[in-house]
């Protein structure tokens, strides 16, 4: 039985990725990204076929996809059942597992992982629930397992917003269908969770993970590799 005061995480996760509509254009609206350096970054620290990868908020798949030809047991978890059925699909003969479940809420069986991946997924918890969601990951892997984050983190202090939100405005896509317009990021900054650089490494700290990289882009996209100690 959930806590009475337990996060509602498919109420948290953002309705368009619950949407049937929205999930069927998502992959042509996010632009097919290429995850060769992920798989890179997850060999390079050891993992092999034998390994056990978690990718948190999965959502259509393409990592899980690309991981499992790379790594031996391949975990996608998603609470979106739209997303799930899309993940489902695109993977159907592959070694992945699919699991319906949240940050909060997935439970782990089997060997402890060697790595959590997790892209573009941590920003629809608040700032107490993604300290959660580090702890509940960093309990998921072994020591000295890996977890590798993207997500819209926010690398300016508060006096900077103003210049830095228009900048990233300004080099938006026009079109919705083939991008994430103005209008999007805008929607992104007002309704959703991404929270500062300054204020997430503590969090990784605090759920015992050594930030090994952390690459920035345009000052709102970040990209990290950790290690559990
Ligand atoms: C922007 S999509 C990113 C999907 C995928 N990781 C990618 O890079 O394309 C965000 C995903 O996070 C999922 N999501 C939202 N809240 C979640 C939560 N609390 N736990 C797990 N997944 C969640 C959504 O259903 C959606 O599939």
């Amino acid at each position: 039985m959930a806590a009475p005061w337990m996060l509602d995480e498919l109420a948290h996760a953002g309705p368009e990725h619950l949407d049937p509509a929205f999930v069927a254009g998502y992959d042509r609206k996010q632009g097919y990204p290429d995850f060769t350096e992920d798989v890179a970054v997850l060999r390079a620290h050891g993992l092999t076929k034998e390994s056990t990868v978690v990718d948190l908020g999965a959502g259509s798949g393409r990592f899980a996809l690309a991981a499992a030809a790379e790594f031996g047991r391949v975990i996608a978890v998603d609470v979106s059942p739209a997303m799930l059925d899309v993940l489902r699909s695109r993977t159907a003969l592959c070694n992945v597992e699919y699991v319906r479940a949240g940050f909060l809420s997935y439970e782990h069986a089997g060997q402890p992982a060697d790595a959590v991946y997790t892209r573009n997924a941590l920003h629809q918890l608040p700032d107490f629930w993604k300290a959660v969601a580090l702890d509940r990951i960093a309990r998921i892997l072994r020591p000295g397992g890996i977890l590798r984050v993207h997500d819209l983190i926010y690398d300016f202090t508060p006096a900077e917003a103003d210049e830095v939100f228009g900048r990233w405005l300004a080099g938006a896509a026009t079109d919705p269908a083939e991008g994430y317009t103005a209008e999007d990021y805008a929607e992104h900054i007002r309704t959703e969770h991404s929270t500062f650089r300054w204020l997430f490494e503590p969090m990784l700290e605090v759920a015992g993970f050594e930030v090994v990289t952390a690459e920035f882009r345009s000052s709102v996209y970040g990209a990290y590799t950790c290690v559990k100690r």
